[in-house]
């Protein structure tokens, strides 16, 4: 048998984890408290009872260590010696723990739910020589081979309201949690703000690194605060807004403090009655159906997910991350001589000065839409998105990346820059 074995006593909140044929861990819930103990089971009843634990007709089910955990995280069990051991594997396949699907193995890989549980995995990762590679939803990056460090699927959990004046919300999310479920969670509970943001891939850990947006939202727009503990020490630090520098797919996580924080709870500022953002043209001629005064967050939401889903390819279906490039900002002389031999050019003047171009319909014009290598390609209802259709290496799609950025620079003159996270790119 292989150890540890997690468990849950069916129809109750009991779970366990059996360490070997002579210890195993229990958590029960007692009234508010859940009770943690380590039980040595070398002697007669105990070494029965993990025997009758992992028989198959007992009234025990097998759980995952997250379940596990979930519920070990809520107890009291912070002595040293039954904290959970870290669970480091060996040559994990990373493609099912990213969007993009593309194969390549971690050298050793971990999961994390807690905070103590990522401090433990940052001390293997010191005390082997060994760099610590985060991976979030694994949403918005293309790994070019395989990663010799300890990669770290971060699984925290939880939605926390810190506080509610029945209008405003504050609340704290785990960074392990699915960005999307969470946007659904607040719409559920009548939370408006985040609703332009539904179907997002990802984590919401990984949604303040790059400041994700869509349909003229950011995430910086309801930002609270974030924590995050330094790779280097362990330490944890709270992140206020304008700690984190956010810009147009940008924060100080991507630049100045890059490779230095593992993101672990994200807060955000929620408002029962903010205001709907539909002026992003398709909103609302998706909403047109509705009489203006009727419309709900939940309905902004429903016509973000029928747009998304009608331009963008779904990842569990077609391996991609979203957005591989960035749409670029050129100056405005330039934009000008464009515009005059190209009068039908999407351009968003900025507050800048400069003009903001759609690297979408860029691409599209130099003939790359649908654009097929058999294995990959480019997405044919969303230039902007490189799509793998499975047996694609990351340096095969870092190639076609190469020649569309070289075609548009040659047609248009404008240098395209990758919005996807380039992971073991050789230079
Ligand atoms: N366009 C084309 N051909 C294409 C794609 C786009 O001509 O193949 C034109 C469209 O017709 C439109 C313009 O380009 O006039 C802009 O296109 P769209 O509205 O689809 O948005 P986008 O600029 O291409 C950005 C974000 C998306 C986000 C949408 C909606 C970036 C890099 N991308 O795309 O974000 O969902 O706006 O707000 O900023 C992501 O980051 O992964 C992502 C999907």
């Amino acid at each position: 048998m292989q150890y540890p074995v997690y468990l849950q006593l069916s129809g109750t909140e009991n779970v366990y984890a059996i360490q070997g044929p002579d210890r195993f861990w229990e958590c029960t819930p007692l009234g508010a408290q859940t009770l943690c103990h380590d039980v040595l089971a070398t002697t007669w009843p105990e070494r029965q009872r993990i025997l009758d634990m992992v028989a198959d007709d007992g009234p025990w089910e097998r759980i995952d260590r997250a379940a596990f955990e979930a519920q070990w995280n809520k107890g009291n069990c912070n002595m040293e010696s039954t904290a959970i051991p870290l669970d480091v594997l060996e040559h994990v396949e990373l493609a099912q723990y990213t969007t993009f699907g593309i194969e390549a193995k971690a050298r050793w890989f971990a999961e994390v739910t807690s905070v103590d549980g990522l401090r433990a995995a940052l001390d293997w990762s010191r005390s082997h020589g060994v760099e610590v590679f985060v991976l979030g939803g694994g949403s918005n990056m293309l790994l070019h081979g395989d990663v010799e460090a300890l990669v770290l699927r971060i699984q925290i959990r939880g939605v926390e309201v810190r506080s509610d004046d029945g209008r405003h919300v504050e609340v704290a999310v785990g960074a392990g949690e699915v960005w999307h479920d969470f946007v659904m969670h607040t719409l559920d509970q009548g939370w408006g703000g985040l609703e332009n943001l539904s179907l997002i891939p990802g984590s919401v850990g990984a949604s303040p690194m790059q400041n994700i947006g869509a349909y003229g939202v950011e995430i910086r727009d309801h930002f609270a605060w974030l924590d995050a503990v330094r790779i280097s020490d362990g330490s944890l630090q709270r992140f206020m807004a304008e700690d984190c520098a956010f810009g147009y797919r940008e924060s100080v996580f991507k630049r100045e403090e890059k490779g230095k924080w593992i993101l672990v709870r994200v807060a955000f500022h929620l408002d029962r009655e903010s205001p709907l953002r539909m002026g992003y043209g398709a909103i609302e001629q998706e909403l047109q159906h509705i009489p203006e005064a009727e419309r709900t967050h939940r309905d902004v939401s429903e016509a973000v997910i029928r747009i998304r889903q009608s331009k963008l390819p779904d990842p569990a279906q077609i391996g991609n991350a979203g957005s591989f490039f960035k749409n670029p900002t050129i100056p405005a002389k330039q934009a000008e001589a464009l515009l005059a031999t190209h009068p039908n050019m999407p351009n968003y003047p900025q507050p800048s000065g400069e003009v903001k171009l759609a690297a979408g319909w860029l691409i599209e014009q130099a003939g790359w839409k649908g654009h097929n290598r058999a294995t990959h390609g480019v997405h044919d209802r969303q230039a902007l998105v490189l799509v793998h259709f499975g047996g694609a290496t990351g340096k095969e799609v870092w190639d076609l990346a190469q020649d569309v950025m070289k075609s548009v620079k040659a047609q248009f003159g404008v240098s395209l820059e990758p919005e996807v996270n380039q992971v073991g790119l050789q230079d």
